[in-house]
């Protein structure tokens, strides 16, 4: 039932968005804002964002996914600290969509496990280098350790695993080894930079050193497309992205939204800054088809752009199917039986 509702919706979001009527294929919801790392690059953990109960959770997943959404992520903050994290992604699956999580893995343990494994379909586990770069980004010693038994625990429930790796000053020579010992490991990779955009100077590694990974990872796109999960044109991005002359490459609020833990539809996963309607209690829909003349629309129509995986990836997917699409859409989908 599911591989069928869900191919479905992937065709008519396809279809609409080449009628220029496009209607989001990917809704990512920061279920909390609450974190138990203290990455250097990532805002969330200083932020105190309140979050929603269970009823008003699901509430806003239902508004979303009567869009027909079929892929929807739980993410955050850290989405393990919530308890009742399954019960939202058992809600989300009940709509027919894929649903993954993106995770430090840090909770997950022997107890959590088969209920995760029960519900995603896939998970991404974040991890931007060996054991000393990775607890060192990350702020907290021992997290390296835990992603790995995750990713261990997570693949011997037969859960599709994938790792994501922000790319940084601090990682970038190292990453080509590391993504070669995760070969026997995962069974895929994200990689995406540094964010904000345009990159202020501390987060610009040299241009050879962008240069060298791009090389690395072009060669292993070519060898092994479906292991590193991103379009080849998202990672030929990333010397524009880091002279700060990326294109604007945005289907904010059309091909991707998003939903902040207080329940606010955002345009999309990018900016917490740029709010649409109420998740919980507005008219979703109408919100997106009309766009009509408010502060969130003008919000991306000025936004200088930025370079993610589950935003200028998404976009590039749909706007050179032929490419790539049947790939990653295969990798998405394949489920573990
Ligand atoms: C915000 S985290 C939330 C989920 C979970 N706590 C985790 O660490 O995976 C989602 C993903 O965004 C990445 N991320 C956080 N800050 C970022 C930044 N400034 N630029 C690019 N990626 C970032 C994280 O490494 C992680 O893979």
């Amino acid at each position: 039932m599911k591989p069928r509702q869900l191919t479905a919706k992937i065709l008519t979001g396809f279809l609409k968005f080449k009628a220029k009527r496009p209607t989001p294929l990917f809704a990512s919801y920061n279920v909390t804002g609450r974190c138990n790392m203290r990455c250097v690059f990532c805002e969330w953990w200083k932020t105190d964002t309140p979050e929603l109960p269970t009823k008003k959770a699901m509430a806003a997943i239902d508004a979303v996914c009567n869009l027909s959404v079929p892929f929807f992520d739980l993410s955050g903050g850290e989405p393990l600290l919530r308890r009742d994290l399954t019960t939202l992604a058992k809600r989300a699956a009940s709509h027919g969509c894929l649903v993954s999580m993106n995770t430090n893995g840090a909770l997950l343990n022997e107890s959590r496990v088969s209920e995760v494994a029960d519900v995603f379909d896939l998970v991404v586990v974040s991890l931007d280098g060996p054991k000393r770069v990775h607890d060192k980004i990350r702020g907290v010693e021992g997290t390296y350790d835990k992603a790995v038994e995750a990713i261990k625990l997570l693949k011997s429930r037969r859960v599709r695993v994938g790792v994501n790796s922000v790319v940084t000053p601090w990682n970038i020579t190292i990453l080509p080894q590391f993504i070669e010992e995760l070969r026997s490991q995962v069974d895929f990779v994200q990689v995406q930079p540094i964010h904000p955009y345009p990159p202020p100077a501390e987060n610009t590694p040299s241009e050879k050193a962008v240069s060298q990974l791009l090389d690395y990872l072009l060669r292993l796109k070519r060898s092994n497309p479906g292991f590193l999960a991103v379009p080849t044109d998202f990672i030929k991005g990333f010397e524009a992205f880091f002279r700060g002359e990326a294109p604007k490459i945005c289907h904010a609020g059309e091909l991707y939204v998003a939903i902040d833990p207080s329940g606010k539809l955002l345009a999309c996963p990018a900016r917490s800054d740029i709010v649409l309607a109420d998740a919980v209690s507005g008219s979703v829909g109408d919100v997106l088809k009309e766009k009509r003349d408010s502060e969130g629309w003008r919000k991306v129509s000025s936004c200088r752009g930025c370079w993610l995986e589950c935003t200028v990836g998404v976009s590039m997917v749909l706007e050179n199917p032929l490419k790539e699409a049947s790939q990653l859409i295969s990798l998405w989908t394949s489920r573990k039986d």
